[in-house]
């Protein structure tokens, strides 16, 4: 097992009717300002249950940030907060509002232009307070610190420990609205997070191994669950508790992790406004075809513990394994070739140029990936 620090500081509020808890977690002399979406917690009384709990407090709200936040819009929220001396974002939404809600929280308070800390990796050094009300189980962004901005076609990440939530709710009860497509971009991204940080090489890391076999597991009996019988509030908590331990840090802890899928999932998304969850179904499996001997331990581990395949050559049961994960893929109603979301190879050339312009040279678990290795991955994605 390799060195780590390990910290996650976010307290969890678990279960129906948890959303009154913001009204003491939140301190009274705090300005808040609400941010949200398109209006999906108008629909399902999340906004109802926001406005009853902050009662006490002074409050304001900003909402229209989009899937995939935008950077222009991030910067008008920015603007009403310095204008109007908000000192506490709350969040309430799904990943975009939750990332979009970082990065605001980080630009109010930085110096030079905020676009430094998408484009040049500028350090955060601080950022106002920010809690959210998670209503999509997926990207794990409310108990950890990175998030995804758009500008563009430029789809760009940051980290910062400053932007880690302070709190977040978590109550299932919330996402029963939630259409079956999003319901299955949550679990496959949750899905694939797990294995970005597991299919890559052993270092004996037996603890994270098994948590993110469990994860796996849940995700695979649930997900399915969740569109067949949508009104099962106890397949959603288990859901909603998978995708947050999927990315808070946890399972990432002492092993090695490969991010190229999302690095050309972001591509796919940024030029082709293909759903998060869904350009990661396309390009999971052709990872693990082209990537088969470099991970070959690890899928089989994968491919024995969670799918129970033992029998054949390596080969074989390497073929079985990513069979089974495209099945799952499907099973959830999402593509899992460029064909099914009508592309082609003029797609290829596209991405791997955004890759290069992106820099990302020395990606994988042995950073021997940049966009030239990435291009065999989507002619297997073809
Ligand atoms: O905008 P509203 O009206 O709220 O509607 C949203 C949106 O249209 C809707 N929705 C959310 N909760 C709902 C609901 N509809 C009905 N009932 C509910 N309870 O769902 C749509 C999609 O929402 P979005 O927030 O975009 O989805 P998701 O949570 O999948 O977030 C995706 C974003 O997170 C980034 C992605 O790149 C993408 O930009 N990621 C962030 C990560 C992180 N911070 O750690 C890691 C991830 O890998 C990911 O990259
Ligand atoms: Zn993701």
């Amino acid at each position: 097992m390799n060195s780590f620090t390990f910290e996650n500081s976010t307290r969890i509020h678990f279960g129906e009717g948890k959303i009154e808890a913001i009204a003491d977690d939140i301190p009274k002399d705090k300005k808040v300002l609400v941010t949200y979406g398109g209006g999906s917690i108008k629909k399902n009384g999340v906004y109802d249950q926001v406005k009853e709990a902050l009662k006490g407090h002074v409050w304001d709200e900003f909402s229209g940030i989009e899937p995939n936040p935008q950077y222009d819009t991030l910067m008008q929220a920015v603007e009403k907060v310095k204008a109007e001396n908000f000192d506490y974002l709350l969040a309430v939404g799904g990943g975009s509002v939750v990332d979009g809600t970082k990065f605001i929280a980080a630009a109010s308070l930085f110096e030079g232009d905020p676009w430094n800390i998408l484009e040049k990796q500028a350090p955060v050094k601080q950022a106002l307070p920010l809690s959210c009300i998670l209503t999509l189980p997926a990207t794990g962004s409310e108990t950890n610190i990175g998030a995804v901005v758009s500008k563009g076609n430029s789809k760009l990440y940051f980290h910062a420990p400053p932007v880690r939530p302070v709190f977040a709710v978590l109550d299932p009860k919330t996402t029963l609205t939630l259409s079956p497509r999003q319901v299955a971009n949550g679990v496959i991204d949750a899905f694939v997070h797990t294995m970005e940080q597991y299919v890559t090489f052993g270092v004996d890391a037996k603890v994270q191994d098994r948590f993110a076999e469990g994860l796996l597991l849940t995700l695979l009996e649930e997900g399915p669950k969740a569109l067949s019988s949508p009104d099962d509030l106890n397949v959603r908590a288990n859901i909603m508790l998978s995708a947050t331990l999927a990315l808070n840090g946890l399972i990432g802890s002492g092993v090695p992790q490969d991010w190229t899928t999302h690095m050309i999932g972001h591509e796919l998304t940024g030029h082709y406004g293909i759903d998060h969850g869904r350009s990661l179904s396309i390009v999971m499996p052709a990872m693990l075809k082209v990537r088969r001997r470099e991970k070959e331990d690890k899928i089989l581990q994968y491919g024995e513990r969670i799918f129970g395949i033992t029998g054949g050559s390596v080969d074989e049961r390497i073929d079985r394994t990513i069979g089974e994960t495209v099945s799952f893929f499907k099973l959830m109603n999402s593509p899992t070739s460029l064909a099914d979301e009508n592309l082609g190879s003029e797609a290829i050339d596209v991405v791997v140029k955004s890759l290069e312009k992106h820099k990302r040279f020395k990606m994988s678990e042995r950073q021997d990936m940049g966009p030239e290795e990435c291009r065999k991955v989507l002619e297997a994605a073809l």
